[in-house]
């Protein structure tokens, strides 16, 4: 199925994303709905909350002075009709004392105003930022590259079918950066930078969200041929007769549990030879970057039945696939300067009287045999055929992102991914790239003896590990098909979805693969 046969345009549509813009106005002078100022806790104001202080006699230092303000990074006090200023209401934002404002202050400021702004009954936001409120080492390009993202993030919600639509009117749905000067053009491409990864969040999450009867994996295909035929990028599907022919027998041995059809889902994104700015420069073609994402739409376990206790919660064991899903439309609105493809091997993982039994020994599109000993080690068995798939792009590197280990919550909780790779560069420059976009990873050793593990008395490899070090086992399971290429493994089990009250997709770790391919991009002299 080629991109133009069919039109899927209706599976894209989500809600409205937020408009940002920015404006050369000094804070006084703003008639928005809520201006969001940032302070610091021991009351010294930056220049531009300073003006706004000045406007209104001096009320902002008393009300800080006076302890109104919590110190914490983060804290917020919003202010009705403030005598003086024109905006509605002023939401003083705590950075936390002014010696000790770092990434993690900043994110929190930014978050509260995020929380506000989302929450607001004012139509239009604006928030001053200026270089005295960042964080060392960090410019304005760069916060507002976060900014409009972490605002997004908050502004995000899941169009829920319910019978009637609840307080879908809240939040400001245009927000306002207030700078000091012109912006140069670093800063007015952050803008679109920002906007556009989160457009591939809501997307990523959008998809994640929905439960397994609706994102099936022609649901996800739809998805992709849709996005393909808007931002006119290549998608290619591949149905459960194509991966027989290519001997994709690990895939298919997941696929067969499941009444739904499964789907290989080939996206090829090509910027990297239209936009050289010289002859030569569009010929010296670099190589490829490609996204690998588990895209398993409801992971059962197959016979290997899981227990009962949040199994909903399965359905987002596609959140790799929708990061990956998320990420082209994130590059196709940034326009990047490179080429990229995904690979999205989707299907379900379900227990029917077809399935596959502990025991089945399978023969993987490498050549490589696979002994089956737990039929819910079933991410590993999809990914490596899509990492066979990948060498025949030649790539330069190759990212799979997937919800493959229990084991990798246990290891790391739920504050970083688990990054685990055979190249120490590629390692470096993606902890950097989790690090610049607040969307941390941590690496966990992928040493030879952990292969031992995997021996099988009846194949080239068994599916497990065993008990210890499920995470790592997991990921040298894959090693064994990314040797062709440099390689690196995301384990999102404990980052993509919250659970609890919050429960809802995270889009983790697109702003990480966005920094990274933004870095790839300007690498390559855009
Ligand atoms: N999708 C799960 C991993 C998972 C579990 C993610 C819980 C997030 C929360 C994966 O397919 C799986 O079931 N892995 C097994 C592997 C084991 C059988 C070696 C696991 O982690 O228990
Ligand atoms: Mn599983
Ligand atoms: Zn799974």
């Amino acid at each position: 199925m080629k991109s133009h046969e069919k039109a899927f345009l209706h599976v894209l549509v989500g809600a409205k994303p937020v408009k940002y813009t920015i404006k050369i106005t000094s804070p006084e002078k703003s008639k928005a709905g809520l201006l969001a100022l940032c302070v610091f806790a021991d009351g010294s104001l930056p220049p531009m909350s300073r003006v706004v202080d000045e406007a209104a006699r001096g009320r902002l230092v008393d009300l800080i002075s006076s302890g109104e303000l919590d110190e914490k990074a983060g804290s917020t006090l919003l202010l009705h009709g403030l005598a003086g200023v024109p905006a509605e209401r002023v939401l003083l934002v705590s950075l936390g004392k002014s010696g000790a404002l770092n990434d993690k202050a900043w994110r929190n400021a930014l978050g509260a105003a995020g929380r506000a702004l989302a929450h607001t009954q004012a139509r239009d936001g604006a928030i001053a930022l200026e270089d005295a409120v960042l964080p060392p080492g960090r410019d304005l390009a760069w916060a507002l590259r976060q900014a409009t993202r972490i605002l997004s993030d908050h502004a995000y919600r899941f169009d829920a079918p319910r019978a009637k639509d609840e307080n879908a009117k809240r939040g400001a749905r245009k927000i306002a950066f207030l700078l000091s000067s012109e912006p140069d053009p670093s800063q007015k491409e952050a803008l679109l930078h920002g906007q556009a990864i989160a457009e591939g969040m809501a997307l990523a999450k959008d998809l994640a969200n929905l439960g397994a009867n609706v994102c099936t994996p022609a649901r996800l295909a739809e998805t992709a041929l849709a996005l393909g035929k808007r931002f006119e990028f290549d998608v290619d599907v591949l149905d459960r007769a194509d991966m027989e022919k290519l001997g994709m027998g690990a895939l298919l041995s997941v696929a067969r549990g499941s009444r739904r059809e499964p789907r290989f889902i080939v996206m090829h994104y090509r910027g990297g030879d239209r936009h050289g700015k010289t002859r030569k420069e569009r010929h010296s073609r670099a190589r490829p970057i490609v996204l690998v994402g588990k895209g398993i739409t409801f992971d059962s376990g197959g016979i290997s039945l899981k227990p009962g206790a949040e199994m909903d919660e399965m359905k987002y064991d596609m959140c790799g696939a929708a990061c990956v899903i998320g990420a082209f439309k994130a590059i196709a609105l940034m326009a990047l300067p490179i080429e990229v493809i995904g690979l999205v091997p989707a299907t379900e993982n379900m227990p029917d009287g077809d399935a596959s039994r502990p025991g089945d020994v399978v023969r993987s599109m490498s050549g490589q045999t696979i002994e089956i000993l737990n039929t819910d080690a079933e991410g590993r068995l999809i990914l490596c055929d899509a990492l066979t798939y990948a060498e025949r792009f030649e790539p330069d590197c190759v990212i799979d992102i997937a919800t493959l280990t229990g084991a990798c919550v246990v290891a790391l909780g739920r504050i970083p991914s688990g990054l685990l790779s055979t190249d120490d560069d590629l390692a470096d420059e993606l902890t950097k790239s989790g690090l610049d976009a607040g969307d941390r990873v941590w690496r966990l050793p992928l040493w030879e003896e952990y292969q031992e593990l995997l021996k099988s008395n009846f194949a080239d490899m068994a599916n497990i590990g065993g008990r210890f070090g499920g995470a790592i086992t997991g990921a040298a399971f894959l090693s064994r098909f990314a040797g062709a290429y440099k390689w690196a493994h995301l384990d999102i089990a404990g980052t993509a979805w919250l659970s609890g009250e919050a429960k809802g997709a995270t889009g983790r770790p697109l702003p990480l693969l966005g920094e990274f391919l933004i870095g790839r991009a300007t690498a390559r002299g855009h």
